[in-house]
């Protein structure tokens, strides 16, 4: 394999990583020599079912000879399947299918103004958002995001976003007026450092927004999919949003996106209001019906809730320990945050040399994002690994 390291015809958009993942099976990659690694990361929350399951597999090779593309003009009867195996999940009704966590935030930034002015009239537009929060970087959902980085040298970003400080239901309530039409939040922000939102903020500003008539939307494309122990994150906190996205774990690394609403929002849009060539094409829809039937057929909740009480309980034994670097460890299901009391670029550096991928999420924050499938004795890997790196950082 040609590893690219000094010229290269790709833009300089990502800070890269010293590694070249050649290969993948469940939990472990290998990298282009053949050195073997435990994935942590599961490719930023993707690979939920381990690289290449076979079920997956298996069912995208038959429809990679069957069909991989036919346009939306024509009729879909795989989203239909999808569609409706997501609505039974999620307690919602219609999806629309796109190829990317960005793709979905925008429909349902999109479809939230439609509903909104539709009812309500033209100045209904405004979408409260939080800080620390990602929604992805197209214009709309840059701005959307709380984070300035991701804004720098794209001004003038589109108007009609207002960002509150994360879990300040008071502070929602001051910035709305009556052009607001919904809000839109991460139920465990994850890009912004692991922060599991509170149960009395979610339902506190669920409560309002009924009572206001704003839409509740919720971004699951990092919690969705089972990562955090249910179908769905805000199914830890009893309650039903109007509008959900997802992405990264519904197609097992094949490019999917999905906007999910209630009817009622649903409606706003109608043929020709939104649309995308390649969203919810057979080989994705293939890929996605694949990966809830698998992880249905393996029961990966209950699993999932397990392993993560094992591994937040073997964390925070090493927190006791190593007191003197880790400040606290947190997280929901298999979406697990460590933070540091100082940088951890260098930590993520010594866990590749021993083998280990692990995340970062901000400067302080190592991030974990292991596939939903892994096993009590990778975790165990994990700790002594973890372990180790902890012993030649301590002071
Ligand atoms: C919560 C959340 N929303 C949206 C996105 C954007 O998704 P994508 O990179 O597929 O556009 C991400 C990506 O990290 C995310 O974590």
């Amino acid at each position: 394999m040609t590893v690219y390291t000094e010229k290269t015809h790709v833009m300089n958009t990502y800070a890269r990583w010293d590694v070249t993942i050649a290969k993948g099976s469940g939990t472990t990659v290998w990298d282009h020599t053949g050195k073997m690694y435990l994935d942590c990361t599961s490719g930023i929350g993707v690979t939920s079912l381990g690289h290449c399951p076979p079920a997956v597999t298996a069912k995208l090779h038959q429809q990679l000879d069957t069909l991989w593309h036919s346009s939306n003009l024509t009729q879909q009867p795989l989203q239909e399947e999808l569609g409706q195996k997501l609505a039974e999940l999620s307690g919602l009704d219609q999806v629309f299918f796109c190829n990317s966590g960005a793709e979905a935030n925008e429909a349902a930034i999109k479809v939230a103004r439609r509903y909104a002015q539709k009812s309500k009239g033209e100045d209904r537009f405004e979408i409260i958002t939080f800080g620390q929060s990602f929604h992805g970087r197209t214009l709309a959902t840059l701005t959307a995001t709380g984070q300035q980085k991701v804004k720098e040298g794209f001004s003038p970003l589109p108007a009609g976003f207002i960002t509150v400080p994360y879990g300040d239901v008071e502070a929602v309530k001051k910035a709305a007026t009556n052009r607001t039409c919904a809000v839109l939040l991460e139920l465990v922000q994850g890009e912004g450092g692991v922060h599991p939102a509170s149960a009395d903020f979610v339902t506190e500003l669920y409560d309002w927004c009924k009572q206001n008539e704003i839409l509740f939307m919720i971004d699951e494309v990092q919690t969705g999919i089972g990562r955090t122990g249910e179908w769905f994150s805000y199914q830890h906190y009893g309650i039903i949003p109007d509008v959900v996205t997802l992405a990264k774990g519904l197609g097992s690394g094949f490019p999917i996106g999905a906007m999910i609403a209630t009817e009622a929002v649903a409606a706003a849009f109608s043929p020709g209001s939104h649309g995308t060539t390649f969203g919810g094409n057979q080989l994705a829809t293939t890929a996605g019906m694949a990966t809830l039937l698998e992880m249905e057929q393996q029961n990966i909740l209950p699993h999932v809730k397990e392993l993560s009480q094992y591994l937040l309980g073997a964390l925070g034994e090493l927190a006791k320990q190593y007191s003197d670097q880790i400040k606290g460890v947190r997280g929901l299901g298999l979406m697990v945050g460590i933070e540091m009391n100082g940088e951890v670029g260098t930590y993520l550096k010594t866990a590749q040399q021993k083998g280990v991928l692990l995340l970062q999420a901000g400067p302080n924050v190592i991030r974990l994002l292991p596939a939903l499938v892994i096993q009590k004795a990778e975790i165990d890997q994990l700790i002594i690994v973890l372990k180790e790196i902890l012993e030649l950082t301590k002071a």
